[in-house]
């Protein structure tokens, strides 16, 4: 999976083949919500697709505190939709065969996802 990478002054960066050396280090991928805010992706399968809600309780789409994307990804594919404040903190993505990875980041808390078999 494409691995997300920071810096100290908050630059994410994708890495689509290699690594990077200095500068950036991997961000870690969050999997269980702890206190008030939840950000674990809950994964709902439709008639027309996989609806993806940030989190259990909706998460804040503030100015300062909002859900940046929403990503799909499966062996071959990704997928992503991203968000602005305002917006619902949620996505739709075509039906998917197999295993798939959620994942979504936080402007404030960072990278979260969760894998679906
Ligand atoms: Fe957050």
């Amino acid at each position: 999976m494409n691995q997300l990478y920071q810096s100290p002054e908050n630059t994410v960066i994708e890495v689509l083949q290699g690594q990077i050396k200095t500068g950036f280090t991997p961000m870690p991928e969050k999997t269980n919500d702890v206190g008030l805010e939840k950000h674990v992706p809950v994964i709902t399968k439709t008639d027309s697709g996989i609806h993806v809600a940030v989190g259990s309780v909706p998460h804040p789409m503030e100015e300062a505190h909002f859900i940046q994307w929403i990503e799909l990804i499966t062996g071959k594919k990704q997928y992503r939709v991203w968000l602005s404040p305002g917006d619902k903190p949620e996505a739709d993505f075509p039906h998917i065969e197999g295993a798939f990875t959620v994942r979504e980041l936080c402007n404030i808390h960072g990278l979260w996802k969760v894998d679906v078999s």
